[in-house]
């Protein structure tokens, strides 16, 4: 929805930015850029980091109109923020980047959106999902994940390929929150049926909470989604034991 309502904006934009005067407080680019050059280099901004015109720029009327956004002003202080990131960038693609050693050719280049990926804030997928766990538990930490599934889906924002998320399960096993670890393994495991590693880590952790049916259910479904017999068998058969 964001993306639509961004595409309608910018259509709109270069009709109605063209119209207005020049430029007149460029730090940044040269003085004289000009606007047939800087909308469509503002566009990228906004699809490369969702931001639309007036999360950067000064909404004078504060509702949210197009004609009402004072372009030149600095009062709002993302702008200065954005200033610094494009001079980031431009250091990277022009003086740190040319002393790659072996460099590839052609050269590629470093966009906002290489970081950004349409994000404010340029978080993976786990480390969103590790802040929000620590912050507010595994539990919103799993709420997080369906929310942004659901809204970022396809669009490359996020990786929703099993093993970033098995890795933040892990980490979580790691600082010795297995709780929260069973739960994001089990979110995972609805995403991602299919693998025999989830399940595998699953009854690791479950015998370790000493839920020992759950423990064994896990290893089962392990082999028979091809994880290695002799990791495994041996488990089941002391699980099977003991029980
Ligand atoms: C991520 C932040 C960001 C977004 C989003 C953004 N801009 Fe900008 N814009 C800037 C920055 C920073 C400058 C100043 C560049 C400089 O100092 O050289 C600027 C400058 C401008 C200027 C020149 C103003 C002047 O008179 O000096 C115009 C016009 C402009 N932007 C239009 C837009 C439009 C239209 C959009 C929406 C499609 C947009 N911008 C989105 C950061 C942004
Ligand atoms: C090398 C990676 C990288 C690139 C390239 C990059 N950014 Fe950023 N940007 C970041 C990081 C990291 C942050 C968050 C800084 C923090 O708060 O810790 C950020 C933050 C920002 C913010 C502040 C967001 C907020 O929440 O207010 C803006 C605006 C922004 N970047 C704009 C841009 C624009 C425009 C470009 C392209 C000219 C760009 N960035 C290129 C890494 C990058």
């Amino acid at each position: 929805m964001q993306r639509v309502s961004l595409l309608l904006a910018s259509a709109l934009i270069v009709t109605a930015v063209s119209a207005q005067r020049a430029p007149q407080n460029l730090q940044v680019f040269p003085k004289d850029t000009p606007r047939s050059e800087l909308i469509p280099m503002m566009r990228d901004f906004s699809f490369g980091t969702g931001f639309r015109c007036e999360g950067c720029h000064y909404d004078a009327g504060g509702e949210g109109n197009f004609r009402d956004i004072d372009f030149a002003s600095d009062a709002n202080p993302r702008k200065e923020k954005a200033r610094f990131m494009i001079r980031m960038t431009r250091n990277l693609n022009e003086f740190i980047l040319p002393m790659t050693p072996n460099r590839g050719d052609p050269p590629v280049q470093i966009t906002c959106k290489t970081c950004h990926r349409g994000q404010a804030k340029p978080l993976l997928l786990g480390q969103d999902l590790l802040m929000t766990a620590h912050e507010a538990g595994a539990d919103s930490a799993a709420s997080r994940y369906r929310f942004l599934r659901d809204r970022y889906g396809m669009s490359g924002a996020y990786d929703f390929g099993e093993w970033e998320t098995n890795e933040l399960a892990a980490e979580l096993a790691e600082e010795g929150r297995t709780a929260d670890a069973i739960v994001i393994y089990e979110l995972n495991a609805e995403f991602h049926p299919e693998s025999a590693t989830i399940q595998g880590s699953l009854g690791q952790l479950y015998e370790e909470i000493g839920d020992l049916d759950a423990a064994l259910r896990a290893y089962e479904k392990a082999l028979e989604l091809g994880a290695p017999a002799r990791l495994i068998q041996p488990r089941i058969d002391e699980l099977k034991g003991e029980g």
